[in-house]
């Protein structure tokens, strides 16, 4: 190191609250991958600085070292807590539209088309963060089924982050979420109330009834065995590796039938991830 960036870098330890050394990052990455399989590379050294930081206040310590021992302890509820802090949970009501688009003009249509009167339908939000992916499904389906109470539907909603996951559970948005869905639709399936001076929307029961929600981590084995219809497994992928990928989509390919509809986001790609499906439309793949 030559003078000026040791000068530079004692400026920045001054600066911070907490000393956090090249060891403490490469650990917490390390932990961070092998949890959840989320890749951080030099260039999140300052969010994970910033994000663990609150952790060591919450929890009254002075010194990273002190809280990886206390996560080398094996501090379940730490764990959970550390993995929450890292993960990104950006999504908002029919985000990626076209997906929507697709499952309402080709999906279900076909089905509601195949007049077998009530269908059997399964479909997996697997990164579902606070939830407005699946209720954008549910209003989908509502919308375009008029009999669906008649339909076997089932969607399941499932994060590793247990916080967020309560969040999606409980189904109330501010007005901040809720500007991408239309008046009439939000006028059928949201209620609005007051809580003090702010506005907040709460899901109307017609719409949960439809959503399981469950904790399942994408890096270990799926819990179910399909078949599952559609899946939607958008904006998290990009966090993980290439390899990390693979391994995860040879598990999701073994829980759908040739035919079955995978959604992915707006950066993600099966190239060079996966032979299973083959691509059908932007971001959207069939299982072969
Ligand atoms: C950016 S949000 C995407 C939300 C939604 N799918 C969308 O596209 O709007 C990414 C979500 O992936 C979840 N996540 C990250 N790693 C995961 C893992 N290993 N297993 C399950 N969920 C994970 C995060 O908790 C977060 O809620």
């Amino acid at each position: 190191m030559n003078n000026q960036s040791a000068e530079l870098s004692a400026v920045e330890t001054r600066a911070r609250e907490f000393q956090f050394t090249d060891s403490d990052f490469i650990a917490l990455r390390t932990l961070v991958k092998e949890m959840t399989g989320i890749n951080l590379t030099d260039s999140k050294r300052e969010l994970v600085y910033g994000r663990v930081s609150r952790r060591l206040r919450a929890l009254g310590l002075s010194t990273f070292g002190a809280y990886r021992e206390l996560l080398e302890s094996g501090d379940g509820s730490e764990l959970v807590a550390f993995c929450n802090a890292l993960t990104t949970n950006l999504t908002s009501f029919y985000r990626e539209s076209h997906h929507f688009d697709y499952l309402r003009d080709e999906f279900l249509a076909a089905r509601r088309g195949a007049g077998r009167g009530s269908e059997r339908i399964r479909i997996w939000s697997s990164a579902c963060s606070s939830g407005e992916e699946p209720y954008s499904i549910a209003m989908t389906i509502i919308e375009t089924i008029p009999d669906w109470q008649k339909w076997d539907i089932k969607i399941l909603a499932t994060d590793l982050d247990s916080d967020i996951l309560a969040r999606a559970q409980r189904g109330c948005y501010t007005a901040d979420r809720i500007k991408g869905i239309e008046p009439k639709r939000l006028a059928r399936f949201l209620n609005e109330s007051r809580e003090g001076a702010e506005r907040t929307y709460q899901v109307v029961p017609e719409l949960a009834k439809l959503i399981t929600f469950k904790q399942i981590n994408l890096m270990h084995d799926l819990p179910m065995s399909g078949p599952l219809d559609a899946i939607f497994c958008r904006n998290v992928v990009i966090y993980f590796d290439k390899e990390t990928q693979r391994a995860l989509f040879a598990r999701i390919a073994k829980v759908q039938r040739p035919g079955d509809l995978l959604f992915l986001g707006h950066s993600e790609t099966l190239f060079k991830v996966s032979d299973d499906y083959a691509l059908i439309g932007r971001t959207i793949y069939r299982r072969s």
